[in-house]
């Protein structure tokens, strides 16, 4: 069967997403932990086929913040005529750095089958892949001195996968020295931004909401440890 995201690929969502994810990785790669984890907990694949004469008109609509973003798929696509989704963007991203780690998640089994080859030609990161997003929390170890980035990113985000994975966060969180989390949330809901979030708690004590948009029927949100909210706030949001 196939994977409903290759019709989304490049879509405006799908542009507005990643070019936040630049943005962010870029951020928390500044704050130069010794160790950055990126975990995707619904990957699709490193890369796909795009329609790049649309991409190419969608990127014209965004402000010069997003030039890195449009640099990096531009010249991926001159070299190999594919177009790089979160995962293959946080790897092109991370690539140098001597401790970076991606934890990915893809529950269809074709897709992950291709998503397995990808990492193996596409990138040198160590890298570890899980059947389902909920198996966060066997992954996720406590770690000092540490960059965490989690893109969550399903169809349609339910309250229940939420609260597992806000559980393994802020459990990994409480065991960890020195620790800079961000998590981008993408999701579907055609109510408004408060109505919608407010389905989704989070533990306050340790993050804080810094941005929510909702375009269409879209909602794009991020969530940061309490240390760098204000940063990311001045920083990304300005
Ligand atoms: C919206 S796409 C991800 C797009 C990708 N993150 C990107 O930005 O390029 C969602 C993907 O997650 C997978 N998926 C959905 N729910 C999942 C779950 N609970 N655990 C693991 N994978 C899941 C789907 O098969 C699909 O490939």
């Amino acid at each position: 069967m196939q994977n409903i995201q290759t019709s989304n690929v490049g879509n405006f969502g799908d542009i507005i997403k990643h070019a936040l994810l630049v943005q962010l990785i870029r951020f928390l790669k500044n704050r130069s932990r010794s160790n950055f984890i990126y975990v995707d907990l619904h990957t699709f694949l490193m890369q796909h086929a795009a329609n790049f004469p649309t991409w190419s008109s969608n990127v014209a609509q965004l402000d010069n913040a997003c030039k890195e973003y449009i640099d990096i798929e531009r010249e991926h696509y001159s070299k190999t005529n594919n177009y790089l989704c979160s995962s293959g963007i946080a790897a092109q991203l991370l690539e140098k750095h001597s401790h970076a780690n991606l934890i990915l998640s893809e529950q269809c089994a074709e897709t992950k089958k291709t998503l397995k080859s990808q990492l193996d030609t596409l990138t040198k990161l160590d890298h570890q892949i899980m059947n389902h997003s909920t198996e966060l929390s066997s992954y996720l170890k406590s770690s000092s001195d540490t960059a965490l980035f989690v893109l969550i990113d399903p169809f349609k985000l339910e309250q229940k996968e939420w609260s597992e994975h806000m559980s393994a966060i802020t459990n990994v969180l409480q065991q960890s020295t020195n620790m800079d989390v961000v998590i981008e949330v993408f999701n579907y809901d055609e109510r408004s931004v408060d109505e919608h979030w407010k389905d989704f708690p989070i533990d306050e004590s340790v993050l804080k909401r810094v941005y929510a948009i909702k375009y269409n029927k879209y909602h794009l949100a991020v969530f940061t440890t309490l240390n760098i909210a204000d940063q990311v706030s001045l920083k990304v949001f300005k």
